[in-house]
């Protein structure tokens, strides 16, 4: 998937509006710095150009830069769903280690669409890759989070304010899903 994804970053802005897609978007009650990050120089420079004076990290989803419990937040944009079950839990591992609440945004499962799935997929350099991809109902991606632990930690220990004691569904459209579980 990295290899892919640093490939197609060239096209990513007009295929999926671009990395950066939810940078302009309220955050009630989010108040503080974003920090944006991802393996991928060039899909970062696509987001820069997107978000002038933002800040932004490379570096690996499983080994971020940042100490225990630096950040009040995580949030991952259309990323968790391409990974595999043993990629699931080290990504939740490592969220849960910076941060009290997780935030997944990913895209929504819709008829005819398989829920998983190695897609192939073709560049305009004429590249040919594949890619896992897996979409979501917002219930059973709450479901899967608290199947691997999220969820079940005191009210107290809860960031934000709004994931609940067990996590809550953002948002369940058609395009996509965003679910936020507590990790503590
Ligand atoms: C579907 S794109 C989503 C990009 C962006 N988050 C958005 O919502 O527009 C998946 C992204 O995951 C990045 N990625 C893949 N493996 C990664 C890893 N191990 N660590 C960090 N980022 C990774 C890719 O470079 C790619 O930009």
């Amino acid at each position: 998937m990295r290899d892919y994804y640093d490939a197609r970053a060239d096209e990513y802005d007009d295929w999926w509006r671009g990395t950066g897609l939810f940078a302009d978007r309220d955050r009630p009650g989010w108040a503080g710095e974003v920090i944006s990050s991802d393996q991928s120089e060039r899909m970062l420079a696509v987001a820069r150009g997107r978000v002038p004076g933002g800040r932004f990290v490379r570096a690996d989803a499983f080994a971020l830069p940042f100490s225990d419990a630096a950040l009040d937040r995580v949030f991952s944009g259309h990323f968790y769903g391409h990974l595999a079950p043993a990629e699931r839990a080290a990504f939740l591992g490592e969220a849960r280690r910076l941060a009290p609440e997780l935030v997944i945004v990913d895209s929504a499962l819709r008829p005819g669409v398989a829920a998983e799935a190695i897609q192939e997929r073709t560049l305009n350099d004429g590249s040919r890759w594949e890619a896992l991809k897996c979409f979501f109902t917002a219930d059973g991606l709450l479901a899967e989070l608290r199947e691997a632990g999220c969820g079940s930690g005191s009210p107290g220990a809860v960031g934000g304010g709004g994931a609940g004691v067990t996590g809550a569904t953002v948002f369940a459209g058609t395009r996509f899903v965003a679910v936020r579980v507590p990790l503590r």
